[in-house]
């Protein structure tokens, strides 16, 4: 206990409480537990994670996804929920993870991930949703909503610029301010203003030089006073160095205690932290106890079944169609034998290592839920193939091989399941490759030189190079990580009971070299520079027009879509509402996801590049045509103005382009705009060029433009690049003329006030 009488008035909380009792829930009291505050806040129960619950029930714990947990439901990992393209879906996830949280005791989920996959190398992609900030914070909003909604504290995580697990707790990640605000940190920002989390997770790595759980900027400026999070931030789970600094910087829970309370109590009374810092800690971590409190009618059954089912739902759902001949979805009636080949049809992948490892409730596999999918009056024989951790001997391979070449051997169709090692994505680790394993190629280039029709199931957390597996291939399916209910929406997909619907939250490049990142990930010496800008994924692809294996939103069905009569709507001074007609040409019934990219007018020293602003996912019977509406608010147009910090939307052409995939986008409309009625905050040292585009400094320069000496004008042509790119206070001192004195007193002025060329700075 600390001594009130040690203490000076400054240091003396202003609740009932001791610095002591303050300090001490400035940190866990455990692995899952913050620190009751006596007589007013309990302590909370926290556990992992975003596709089930890992509650660890005994004292201690790992972070790990070693130790033990009680069994949840496995739902499908966020690279496939990504893949769903589907918000009500997700939430529903959200709702059951709330309900089995609640029922085992948990206060706080730790999750949705929401980390931009910037490399496909990721190690942690597996647990994240999207390369696309647009997509991962609606999608993680929707898990957020979901999850609260049963009274449990989503925890959205890793904030910020966590792309990479090399080098994850020491690493610098280095990005330009317009690149974090548009790719990094948006996707948290709808999230935040959007979904009102109560809870967030900071990242363990440091952003442009200061670790994030001890940022200011990050977590008070930019989270609270800009976004209004009114919740409680935690650090991830050892992320903290300076506790101090942590508490100072808005960082309320050290998550698990790492340092001892003394810390934060001696630089309380040294004058080095306000003990209104760890009064606030209090009002957060009191609010979250209240927002969470179990209401005696809370159900502490959890519906396995319901949960099960779901689970398989959002499984097919996630399942992306990415090649099809006709050899899908199987026809019983027409087949006497297939062959199943590959150890991850009966011991499949369902989630990735690390801390978001689930006890699954049960487990389906693909073989299992195939057989029973197809009946017996089809005979289904299946083969090891490979090993699935990769590491058999040559003759083990070899006779595993033969054995698979044998199996097919009079079969009707061979179903293939295709993915990297266990043990190869895991958090604390990226991948250094993309390549399945030889053993896979080779079995799969020998069995294509057969005339057995050969379907290829991937699975795994990332994306592969698939060029060798499409050409081998007459059908490939993306399955992904797909939880514990997996193989029955597999079989479904193959069978045809399901239409798949998923579309691709990631691009797949035919080389990693392709991938914008490729030339800066992982960083060394400590430091990751994200030299590729705001060029993450498809806008790197597109931008440069370069051909990728599979495009960013593609997907194919069992049924077609076609997209017509596109419309804006102006609702407002900058709202738009952009209607489009979709109709199933196809024989089936089945889901099509409209998306809607946006190009803006192109900014000085940057390729324009079309971002996504709008998707809905839509189902229809063969035949039936919908309306989809996609609203376009200011935000959507906005960019991110470093010389006036804030959003901006630029005056101009913006050109909407709706489709199906990122490289199909049929229907084109353009918008004209005045943009936000402000002044940009020309100075003396912007260029001629950026006074030419604000309103009033295009009309000055206009004028100068209509007096210039005659000499002057005749070259004028010629110097146009050279004086565009001028800036206004060198300019002034140009031999310009009888105009030269009005602009050096008009570059002065502004200068002087720095806040804008305003009319009567013109006299
Ligand atoms: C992970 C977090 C996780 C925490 C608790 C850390 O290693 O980065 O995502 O929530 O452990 O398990």
């Amino acid at each position: 206990m600390s001594s009130p009488t040690a203490s000076t008035p400054q240091d003396q909380p202003s609740s009932a409480h001791t610095l002591t009792e303050l300090a001490a829930i400035t940190s866990g009291a455990g692995m899952w537990e913050s620190t009751e505050l006596p007589g007013e806040i309990r302590a909370l129960v926290l556990s992992d994670g975003p596709h089930g619950v890992r509650r660890q029930p005994q004292a201690g714990g790992d972070n790990l996804g070693i130790g033990n947990s009680l069994p949840a439901t496995c739902f499908p990992p966020a690279v496939a929920l990504g893949s769903s393209w589907n918000r009500r879906l997700i939430t529903r996830i959200g709702e059951a993870l709330g309900t089995e949280a609640r029922a085992l005791g948990v206060d706080v989920l730790l999750g949705p991930g929401l980390n931009i996959k910037r490399s496909p190398l990721g190690g942690r992609n597996f647990e994240y949703l999207s390369e696309d900030p647009y997509v991962s914070g609606r999608l993680a909003g929707a898990m957020v909503t979901g999850i609260q909604s049963r009274g449990v504290a989503a925890t959205p995580k890793h904030f910020a610029v966590n792309n990479q697990e090399t080098d994850r707790m020491r690493v610098d990640a280095q990005v330009d301010e317009v690149t974090l605000r548009e790719i990094y940190l948006r996707g948290f920002e709808i999230v935040v203003t959007e979904h009102h989390p109560w809870a967030i997770m900071t990242s363990y790595n440091k952003v442009n030089g200061t670790y994030a759980s001890e940022h200011p900027w990050l977590l008070t400026e930019v989270l609270r006073d800009e976004w209004g999070f009114d919740g409680l931030v935690m650090s991830d789970w050892s992320a903290i160095s300076d506790r101090v600094a942590a508490v100072a910087a808005g960082c309320d829970l050290e998550m698990p205690p790492t340092h001892t309370d003394e810390v934060i109590v001696g630089a309380v009374r040294a004058g080095e932290l306000d003990i209104a810092a760890l009064e606030l800690v209090r009002e957060r971590l009191k609010t979250l106890a209240d927002r969470t409190e179990p209401s005696e009618d809370t159900p502490t059954e959890i519906p396995w079944d319901t949960h099960h089912d779901l689970a398989r739902e959002a499984a097919g759902e996630s399942i992306i169609l990415l090649q099809n001949n006709g050899a899908l979805p199987l026809q019983p009636d027409t087949l006497q034998r297939i062959a199943v080949i590959g150890e991850f049809a009966t011991n499949p992948r369902i989630q990735a290592g690390g801390s978001s490892r689930v006890n699954p409730a049960r487990l389906v596999t693909p073989l299992d839920a195939l057989r029973e999918a197809i009946g017996s009056e089809v005979e289904i024989t299946a083969v090891q193939g490979y090993s699935a951790t990769g590491d058999s001997d040559r003759q083990t391979q070899r006779r595993l091989h033969d054995e698979a070449l044998t199996s097919i051997a009079g079969a009707d169709v061979a179903i293939i399941f295709l993915a990297q090692p266990r043990g190869s994505e895991s958090e604390g680790f990226d991948r250094s490759h993309l390549r399945l394993p030889e053993a896979q190629l080779e079995l799969l280039h020998d069995i294509a030189a057969t005339s057995t029709q050969l379907i290829a199931v991937l699975g795994g957390g990332g994306v592969l190079e698939l060029d060798e597996v499409t050409s081998s291939s007459d059908a490939v399916l993306a399955s992904w990580l797909l939880g514990q209910a997996g193989g029955g929406a597999i079989a479904d997909v193959l069978t045809g009971t399901v239409n798949p619907s998923g579309r691709l939250s990631e691009t797949i490049p035919h080389r990693l070299e392709d991938n914008s990142s490729y030339l800066h990930f992982p960083g060394r010496e400590r430091r990751v520079i994200h030299g590729e800008g705001r060029y993450v994924g498809y806008r790197s692809y597109d931008a440069l027009n370069a051909p990728v294996a599979f495009p960013f939103g593609f997907g194919l069905g069992y049924t077609t879509f076609t997209l017509s009569d596109l419309a804006i709507n102006q609702t407002g001074p900058l709202s738009w509402e952009v209607d489009v007609a979709v109709t199933n040409t196809g024989a089936a019934s089945g889901a099509h996801v409209v998306q809607l990219y946006l190009t803006g007018p192109a900014r000085a020293g940057e390729i324009a590049v079309h971002e996504l602003r709008g998707f809905d996912k839509i189902h229809l019977e063969p035949g039936e045509t919908t309306t989809v509406t996609l609203p376009l608010v200011r935000r959507d147009l906005a960019r991110w103005n470093i010389t006036e910090q804030q959003w901006i939307v630029e005056p101009g052409k913006y050109t909407i382009e709706v489709g199906s995939h990122s490289r199909d986008l049929p229907l084109l409309a353009h918008l004209e705009t005045d943009g936000d009625t402000y002044l940009s905050a020309i100075d003396e040292w912007s260029t001629v060029a950026e006074w030419a585009a604000n309103p009033l400094g295009a009309e000055l320069i206009e004028e100068i433009r209509a007096k210039l000496p005659e000499h002057f004008a005749a070259e004028a042509e010629e110097l146009k690049g050279m004086l565009l790119q001028l800036p206004m206070v060198k300019f002034s001192t140009w031999p310009i003329g009888p105009e030269q004195s009005r602009i050096q007193h008009i570059v002065a002025r502004v200068a002087a006030r720095r806040t804008g060329l305003a009319r009567d700075d013109e006299d």
